[in-house]
């Protein structure tokens, strides 16, 4: 289904390329080790203007909850300029040990 949901999204983008913005992969809500983080491909891609690459190249695959498999998908991590850290790190994007509630939207500033 996922692989599916990709070739829909790579056959849009060569036969309409005018919507080719709008072809990312939607909102992620990751389920562990906490269940509470959204990633929003819409506000990343539309709003922010940030391409592919930034992200798919190396810190993230193009399949929704694969980063939590990993032992190391933690603020430590983080913390140390991995996944969402290589740009939330305080230069490029507010940073991970700030605005928690921002990422973990189920839960109040400081509650996670
Ligand atoms: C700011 C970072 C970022 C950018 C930019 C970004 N993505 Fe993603 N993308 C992610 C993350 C994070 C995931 C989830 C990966 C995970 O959970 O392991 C993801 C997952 C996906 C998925 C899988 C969705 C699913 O339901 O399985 C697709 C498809 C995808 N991205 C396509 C794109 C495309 C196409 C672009 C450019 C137009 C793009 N992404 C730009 C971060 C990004
Ligand atoms: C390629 C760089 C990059 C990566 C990787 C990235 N972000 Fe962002 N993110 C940005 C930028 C740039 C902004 C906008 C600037 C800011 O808000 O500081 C942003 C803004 C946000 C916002 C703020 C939304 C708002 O309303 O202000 C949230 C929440 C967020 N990112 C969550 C995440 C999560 C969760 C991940 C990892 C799954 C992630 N981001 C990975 C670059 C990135
Ligand atoms: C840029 C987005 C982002 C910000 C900001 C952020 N987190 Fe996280 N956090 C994540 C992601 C992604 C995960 C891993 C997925 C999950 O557990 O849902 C995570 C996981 C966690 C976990 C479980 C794994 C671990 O490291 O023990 C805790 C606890 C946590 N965060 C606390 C916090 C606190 C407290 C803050 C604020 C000081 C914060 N987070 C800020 C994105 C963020």
């Amino acid at each position: 289904m996922k692989n599916y949901c990709a070739i829909i999204a790579i056959t849009l983008s060569t036969a309409m390329p005018a919507l080719a913005a709008e072809n990312h992969g939607g909102d992620v809500v990751y389920t562990k080790a906490v269940k509470t983080v959204l990633f929003s491909h819409k506000l990343h891609v539309e709003e922010k203007k940030l391409s592919c690459d930034l992200c798919h190249a190396r810190n993230f695959v193009m399949q929704s909850l694969k980063a939590q498999e990993n032992d190391d998908f933690t603020m430590k991590s983080m913390m140390n300029g991995k996944y969402c850290g290589a740009c939330h790190n305080g230069i490029m994007a507010f940073a991970s040990n700030t605005r928690c509630g921002d990422c973990h939207t189920g839960v109040k500033r400081g509650g996670a």
